[in-house]
């Protein structure tokens, strides 16, 4: 598993099949690991194509397969996950596609569908997940979700009355609920799906009005986060080549475009929700000089260097705080700069990356501060 960054293997378990399945350390899967067994139990064994709308490491499709030699597909929108995932579903009938929700090739191909309600995304990314299930489905097909009361599973099942137009609960063991509906010919899903149809919201930055693009899924869906601005108001402009490391809905990127037209800019994401949702921004603010690709710790831009690197890291691991992949992103920023080149970080209260930052760079200087967040510029020592 040399190419799953620092992969960790772990049980999981349902219906008498128990598993090894591997996951990077930024995938969430494994939070919702409780879920698999109330799920397949309810779903009895699989006839047909199913479809795990969110299926991060593909754990559940690994029991399906391994239990029925089911045939289907995992969704994952996180490039980590998507590794994992295909390592864990090699040599079996399931693929894994890309995506948040559904692709649009992915409508009404599938007999069941699977949410694993991911709580910590909220409500809307929920709806997105059961409209997405809803639409993936043919007539007939039925769709599952589980979730936990003290998760918000009873607001998630109300989903389904609006667009289902009804459900039934369907009793396991245990204290993971479970409920299904099914696809009728009458029901029409009402809402957002894929990441062009979520719309987009005006902000004001460093004086520049703004069109930013946004998905439930893609970091700060609606709003401008204090530490993003914070850290848009620290650049400086370049003629350079520019790099927003985990550029989310792509406000970093564009207003580095504003500031220095004369620029090249790439942004990277390793997240696909926010590979599109960017490319989205670049286009309604007409910024012709930024370039959006997916990365994972920007290991596929190998040979580029970079003049500036802008970053604000992720500081959760789903519904868990995690410090590692900013850790790793800034290793990388390093690897990523040219020596003559400037890496500017910001931090919040709840993340202290002094000690790497002066691990990874020659020079670390602050540039701002306030009550939670702190910017730094980075650089290597200049060459003697
Ligand atoms: C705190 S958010 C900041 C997003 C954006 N720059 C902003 O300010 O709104 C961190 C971003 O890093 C991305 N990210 C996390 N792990 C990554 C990785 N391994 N490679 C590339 N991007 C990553 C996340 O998907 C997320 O969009």
């Amino acid at each position: 598993m040399a190419d799953l960054w620092q992969s960790a293997t772990r049980r999981v378990a349902s219906r008498n099949t128990r598993l090894s399945v591997v996951a990077a350390g930024d995938c969430p899967g494994r939070s919702l690991d409780r879920y698999i067994g109330p799920l397949l139990e309810a779903a009895g064994p699989l006839r047909g194509r199913f479809i795990d709308v969110c299926g991060w490491d593909g754990s559940l499709a690994a029991v399906a397969a391994s239990a029925d030699d089911a045939v289907g597909v995992c969704n994952s929108h996180l490039i980590g996950s998507v590794r994992s995932a295909r390592a864990n579903l090699k040599g079996t009938s399931c693929e894994v596609r890309p995506a948040f929700g559904i692709e649009p090739a992915q409508t009404e191909r599938f007999d069941v569908a699977f949410i694993r309600a991911p709580y910590w995304l909220g409500n809307r990314a929920v709806r997105t997940l059961v409209h997405a299930a809803l639409l993936s489905l043919q007539e007939g097909g039925e769709v599952y979700l589980a979730g936990e009361r003290s998760r918000g599973f009873d607001t998630f099942a109300r989903l389904f009355d609006d667009a289902f137009g009804g459900f039934e609960r369907v009793v396991v063991p245990g204290r993971i609920k479970v409920v299904r509906a099914r696809r009728t010919t009458r029901q029409l899903t009402q809402g957002p799906i894929f990441a062009s149809e979520f719309g987009e919201y005006g902000a004001m930055v460093n004086g520049w009005e703004l069109r930013v693009a946004r998905h439930p899924a893609v970091f700060a869906d609606g709003r401008v986060d204090d530490a993003t601005r914070m850290l848009i108001d620290c650049l400086h402009e370049s003629t350079g080549r520019q790099l927003d490391l985990g550029c989310g809905s792509g406000l970093l990127a564009a207003a580095m475009a504003r500031m220095s037209p004369e620029s090249r800019i790439m942004a990277v994401d390793s997240n696909v929700a926010a590979v599109e949702v960017c490319t989205r921004t670049a286009e309604l603010n007409g910024l012709t000089n930024v370039s959006v690709r997916p990365s994972y710790f920007g290991e596929e831009l190998r040979s580029e260097s970079f003049d500036v690197i802008g970053c604000y890291p992720p500081f959760h691991v789903g519904p868990s705080v995690s410090h590692d992949a900013a850790r790793r992103l800034i290793r990388e920023a390093a690897r990523l700069l040219k020596s003559t080149g400037e890496f500017v970080v910001v931090q919040s209260s709840a993340q202290s990356h002094e000690g790497v930052l002066r691990k990874w760079f020659g020079q670390v200087r602050e540039m701002a501060r306030s009550r939670s967040h702190r910017v730094y510029s980075c650089s290597h020592p200049p060459a003697d």
